[in-house]
């Protein structure tokens, strides 16, 4: 059997050992983050797009999954263990589990740089902060997908849905610093002086 498969078997076999108090909590964050237009705006707006994408945040794993399925290779880092491990189970249920990855980790302690697709669903204090996080991480061919709360200060360059279930996109290219070479910075000094 592939080390995938053994791996979600210990953790399938860890899952099933859960006491009933966090099943519950399990169970009631699976079911508040259980919106399925979210998921199909995320992936409307970024349907000509391909490659990797990332998931900061993925809570019980439903964005990877659905990213998997529409055949990105999709990872998912996640604070919250039990959810990773309720993850990793859904993704080798639904016969993802080769296009996807859990990670159990501080999203404040990854770097994003190799992901060409972003989604974040975060809460409204952490933006600005995640905002200078990739301003400073990604390459300007990324796209960075926010959920429900918007980036302060970065204009989108689309917008999808309504209400809660309301999607940004924004380009990486409109909010990196241009990269400026050794000439561009000798034309300025000579005009200077
Ligand atoms: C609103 S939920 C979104 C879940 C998922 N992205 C979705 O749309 O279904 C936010 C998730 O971020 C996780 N989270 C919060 N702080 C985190 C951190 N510092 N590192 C990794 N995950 C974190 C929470 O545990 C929660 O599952």
């Amino acid at each position: 059997m592939a080390p995938v498969c053994r791996r979600t078997n210990k953790e399938m076999h860890r899952f099933s050992r859960l006491t009933s108090r966090e099943i519950i909590s399990v169970k009631s964050c699976v079911q508040s983050l259980g919106r399925r237009t979210q998921i199909e705006n995320v992936l409307k707006v970024l349907k000509t797009r391909s490659g990797s994408l990332v998931d900061i945040g993925s809570g019980d794993g439903r964005i990877v999954i659905a990213a998997a399925k529409s055949g990105f290779k999709a990872v998912g880092f996640e604070l919250n263990p039990w959810l990773v491990w309720y993850s990793r189970y859904k993704a080798w249920r639904e016969g993802v589990h080769h296009n996807s990855s859990f990670y159990i980790s501080d999203l404040w302690k990854v770097s994003f740089s190799e992901y060409s697709n972003v989604v974040i669903f975060g809460v409204p204090q952490m933006m600005e902060q995640l905002e200078v996080k990739l301003q400073t991480e990604l390459q300007s061919s990324a796209k960075v997908v926010a959920c429900r709360f918007p980036f302060p200060t970065w204009t989108p360059d689309d917008v999808a849905g309504e209400g809660i279930d309301t999607v940004w996109v924004y380009n990486a290219k409109t909010f990196k610093p241009p990269i400026r070479n050794d000439k561009d910075t000798e034309r300025q000094e000579l005009m200077t002086n």
